[in-house]
């Protein structure tokens, strides 16, 4: 297998070794899905402490960031400390923290999985993921200010004053208590709304500042341009971020398609699982569906069974998936070939 592509025409591609020589050959992503390192010598390469994996992240966070999108999202899985610990370097790239999801094993997980410092403890029987958006600034004459400073300031230098924003929106209050209040009741203003301030504020701000509400310097933002900051989200009902479901072990938990079974490749240390790390698929579709349109781009860097990619490829996304190890990267474009074949229309989008 050389380490170009596979299953293009399908909508996905899984690249054989390092996905930092991957990202430059792929398109922005919509969503990135991250689950690498634990720092538990889980794979060869797997640090064998979570101290190591701030310098292991590094060079792919810097890399999410230059080849993300505004509107790009990261959802980060580990374990608490292994995300605690690599939280700075995502922050410090520009990856604004938005939540954390729990995954709650349930009890069986604990069995047999103790020694003489575990004994001494609450039974650990979670994982996370955290979810990122990039961060949203606006650099202006007084700073680089987040979206809901800026907005209120841009309206502020126009020299109008706030509640003629609600004569500009056509509402009541709507526009001063949402768009321009600076406190927690914020709202990004939707396309149409900002639409709105930003032609009020070119028509009736004074001519000496114009123009206002800019990315460019030049010319107002136009509503496309505004929709294009934010990332997608489609939230559905009852869902919330504790995800309950025991490790994987039955059907779903992939051993090839009869072949042979997957090799267990990594040396464990003190604290590793002797196990492959498979995330339930049901997991990854929860995750594309709220924060990715079908047709949209979805990289998994870190891709063993490739999991994110092949619910991504049930739910219409593109899927580009990395893997170092030439066996699970086998194993995952069968996995893929078999997902092409019931891709379906995501019913939350
Ligand atoms: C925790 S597993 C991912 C499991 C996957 N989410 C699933 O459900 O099937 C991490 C995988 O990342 C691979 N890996 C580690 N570093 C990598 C890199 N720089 N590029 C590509 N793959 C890498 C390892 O070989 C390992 O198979």
């Amino acid at each position: 297998m050389s380490n170009e592509k596979a299953g293009q025409d399908a909508g996905w591609s899984v690249y054989l070794g390092d996905a930092i020589d991957a990202y430059p050959q792929w398109p922005a992503p919509a969503a990135i899905i991250s689950d690498g390192a634990y720092g538990v010598g889980g794979f060869p390469g797997d640090p064998r402490t979570p101290q190591g994996l701030a310098d292991w992240y590094e060079p792919h966070v810097e890399s999410w960031a230059k080849h993300a999108r505004a509107s790009s999202t990261l959802w980060f899985w580990n374990t608490e400390v292994g995300w605690a610990t690599v939280h700075p370097v995502l922050d410090r790239h520009g990856w604004e923290y938005v939540q954390t999801i729990v995954w709650d094993k349930g009890i069986a997980h604990i069995a047999g999985n103790v020694n003489g410092e575990t004994i001494r403890r609450f039974p650990v029987v979670t994982e996370v993921c955290a979810f990122y958006r990039r961060r949203l600034e606006f650099p202006t004459a007084d700073g680089v200010m987040p979206a809901k400073e800026w907005l209120r300031y841009e309206w502020q230098r126009a020299g109008l004053r706030l509640q003629t924003a609600n004569e500009a929106c056509g509402v009541a209050n709507a526009a001063t208590r949402k768009y321009l209040t600076q406190d927690w009741l914020w709202y990004f203003p939707p396309p149409e709304m900002m639409q709105r301030l930003v032609a009020y504020a070119n028509e009736h701000g004074r001519p000496g500042g114009a123009p206002y509400y800019s990315l460019d310097g030049k010319t107002p933002v136009t509503a496309d341009e505004w929709a294009s900051l934010r990332d997608d989200w489609s939230h559905a009902h009852g869902v919330t971020n504790v995800w309950s479901a025991p490790p994987l072990n039955g059907g779903e938990r992939y051993k090839g398609n009869g072949v042979r079974s997957a090799p267990r490749v990594h040396r464990p240390g003190r604290n590793a699982a002797v196990h492959l790390n498979q995330k339930p698929l049901e997991f990854m579709r929860r995750i594309i569906s709220a924060s990715t349109q079908p047709g949209d781009v979805v990289w998994e860097p870190f891709g063993e069974l490739c999991s994110a990619a092949v619910a991504a490829v049930e739910l219409g996304r593109h899927a580009y998936g990395a893997e170092l190890v030439e066996h699970f990267a086998e194993l995952a474009i069968e996995r893929l070939q078999s997902a092409s074949s019931r891709s379906v229309p995501d019913s939350t989008a």
